[in-house]
């Protein structure tokens, strides 16, 4: 397994994450366990906002708490100065509880409801990401009935498909987001917006997809938007103070993966936009993004207790632990790759190859296939690493299986950010009528 971060093997053959132990984790928090390396998230966020500022753009790096949304990580990434995309009133609510400032509350989503629009103008949040007209119309008419004039995003579908996996592709032209360019409908989509009374248009927005390794999609999808830009600047008079172009920033999960280092990424961004934007408007626009996987994904490290497993003579062994696809749905959803390591005894050599099985009813629930390990014995401890993106945040209840605990690491301490659910929470929303306590008579 490829060491993030502050992760290392300590004298004792352990693995370390941010100066603590993980056997000592285990013993402490039980398993399984999510360990975030919080320096390492810190590191990402100033990556991120560094790269900006040595571009001399106005820029807002906007954390997409989709990827991890506990009340920590918004405090996190206050602290960190970034600002928050959030996608439904659940993380909109976690960001206010937390304290994060409205202002640099960015509100996505394809079909927000009146009541999560209505949530979040009485917070006065800082921006409205537009996904459609309907949308549009109602945010006109909620936030005229409250006398507010609102801050909004158009999203726009720039036609550029990513090259990552299918499910995730957003910025082809068949998408459920956004108004499409090529069609015309983000040109109609300007028009109106700008003629509404309450609603104060900033600019565009444009995410074209997940774990990106490449900067064309981006470099292509900004030359698209600067386009259009100037298309809408001649034919309406509108011009443009805010381009936010999404996240998708890749990082590297497995031995082969060769993502671009966050600066790198930022600087072709940066370069193409004084490229395509010069003389469009008296000033640049601003730059947002809203980088999610890659500001948490690989500080992120899920510990299991591993349980019992199934050797089948020349077919393959299958070893057994505590949690599944109810804790990382990923490798089942989208057949993503992870690494793995025997965290209680790191130093020892290679043995065996086994593949990793969850605790759910169904033979899908693998999360890794084919790992070299030491030979494995029930009760060591195994380590799987960069799940800290899109695992505690997509976790289930299947087969009523409690939710993790989240613990972040740092200068050998750890720090409990989000309980182990307790089998009380697991019946909690649960009601029995009376109408089926009542015994049946037969006649
Ligand atoms: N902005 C928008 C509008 C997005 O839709 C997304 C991700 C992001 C930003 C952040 O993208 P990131 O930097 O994290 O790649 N569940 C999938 C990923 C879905 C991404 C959805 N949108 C996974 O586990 O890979």
């Amino acid at each position: 397994m490829f060491l993030h971060g502050t992760s290392r093997i300590n004298d004792r053959g352990h693995l370390e994450i941010g100066g603590c132990d993980t056997v000592d984790l285990q013993a402490q928090f039980g398993t399984p366990l999510y360990v975030v390396d919080e320096q390492l998230v810190r590191q990402r966020c100033r990556e991120y906002t560094e790269a900006f500022k040595a571009s001399g753009l106005k820029f807002q790096v906007a954390y997409a708490s989709k990827a991890f949304c506990v009340m920590a990580m918004c405090r996190l990434a206050e602290e960190e100065g970034l600002s928050l995309d959030v996608v439904s009133d659940g993380e909109l609510y976690t960001a206010l509880q937390a304290g994060f400032p409205a202002d640099r509350i960015h509100f996505h989503g394809n079909n927000k409801t009146p009541d999560e629009i209505e949530m979040a103008l009485d917070a006065r949040i800082g921006c409205f990401v537009v996904d459609n007209e309907i949308e549009l119309r109602m945010l006109q008419a909620i936030a005229a009935r409250k006398e507010q004039r609102v801050k909004i995003l158009l999203r726009v579908t720039p036609g550029v498909e990513a090259h990552t996996h299918e499910y995730i592709s957003t910025g082809q032209t068949d998408s459920k987001f956004g108004f499409d360019i090529g069609n015309g409908s983000a040109y109609e989509a300007v028009k109106l917006a700008a003629s509404q009374p309450n609603l104060e248009l900033l600019g565009l927005h444009s995410h074209i997809g997940s774990q990106i390794f490449e900067v064309e999609g981006f470099q292509m999808a900004i030359q698209r938007v600067a386009e259009f830009s100037r298309t809408v600047k001649e034919g309406l008079s509108v011009t443009f103070s805010v381009i936010n172009l999404g996240g998708g920033f890749g990082i590297r999960y497995v031995e082969g993966e060769t993502p671009l280092h966050v600066s790198q990424y930022v600087q072709a961004i940066t370069d193409a936009v004084k490229l395509h934007f010069e003389g469009i408007a008296p000033e640049l626009p601003e730059i947002w993004v809203e980088p999610g996987r890659s500001i948490v994904g690989d500080a992120g490290t899920t510990l299991y207790t591993v349980g019992t497993s199934k050797d089948i003579p020349d077919v393959r062994k299958y070893v057994a632990v505590d949690g599944g696809m109810t804790d990382n749905p990923r490798p089942a959803l989208y057949e993503s790759k992870y690494e793995a390591l025997l965290a209680n005894r790191a130093n020892e050599p290679v043995e065996e190859t086994v593949s990793i099985a969850g605790k759910c009813c169904e033979s899908g629930d693998m999360l890794i296939w084919d790992v070299e390990l030491p030979k494995v014995d029930s009760g060591d401890l195994l380590a799987v690493s960069c799940t800290g993106a899109y695992n505690y945040s997509m976790a289930s209840n299947y087969n009523r299986i409690r939710k993790p605990a989240v613990v972040f690491v740092k200068d050998g301490v750890g720090q409990l950010v989000v309980r182990r659910e307790s089998l009380e929470d697991i019946v909690r929303h649960d009601v029995v009528p009376e109408r089926i306590n009542k015994q049946t008579v037969l006649s």
